[in-house]
């Protein structure tokens, strides 16, 4: 089983970044240990701050993985050409956000990509990515047993 993680702009800044929203753990340590806890699968990952960069990052790994992990930080509020992305593939995403958006400013509580994600994990801090990572699992785990 492979996953792909894709995390959007400012969110190399994790550990560094408005601390009190986002938490004070480093990306790279956080991944270390998701990996320990899932050995049995490979997990890819990505962050570009830029736009077309994660939209071709969607596309080359749109048809091979088992899922997709995004947290397309504020590009989920303005990206109709990352929704189209997601729409363009085959493997299923997962939208995640670190903060509860809804608790947040307004502009955040709209999402252009949820409407193509399988589903949207927000508001649990970097356990989102794992719960994410666990609902990809279930899914592929689920519909080998309907096959
Ligand atoms: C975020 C929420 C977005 O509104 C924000 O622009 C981010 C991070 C989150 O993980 O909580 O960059 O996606």
């Amino acid at each position: 089983m492979r996953i792909q993680i894709i995390n959007g702009p400012n969110l190399n800044l994790l550990g560094i970044r408005e601390p009190e929203i986002y938490g004070k753990r480093a990306w790279e340590d956080y991944l270390k240990d998701l990996r320990n806890r899932y050995r049995d699968i490979r997990i890819d990952y990505f962050q570009s701050n830029l736009e077309g960069e994660i939209i071709n990052m969607i596309q080359e790994v749109g048809f091979d993985r088992d899922g997709i992990v995004l947290n397309a930080g504020a590009y989920t509020h303005t990206s109709i050409a990352i929704l189209d992305a997601i729409k363009s593939v085959s493997t299923p995403t997962v939208e995640v956000h670190i903060s509860n958006v809804h608790q947040r400013e307004e502009f955040r509580r709209h999402s252009v990509i949820s409407p193509a994600c399988m589903g949207v994990i927000c508001g649990f801090g970097l356990d989102s990515y794992t719960l994410a990572v666990q609902a990809i699992i279930n899914k592929v785990a689920n519909d080998a047993e309907e096959e």
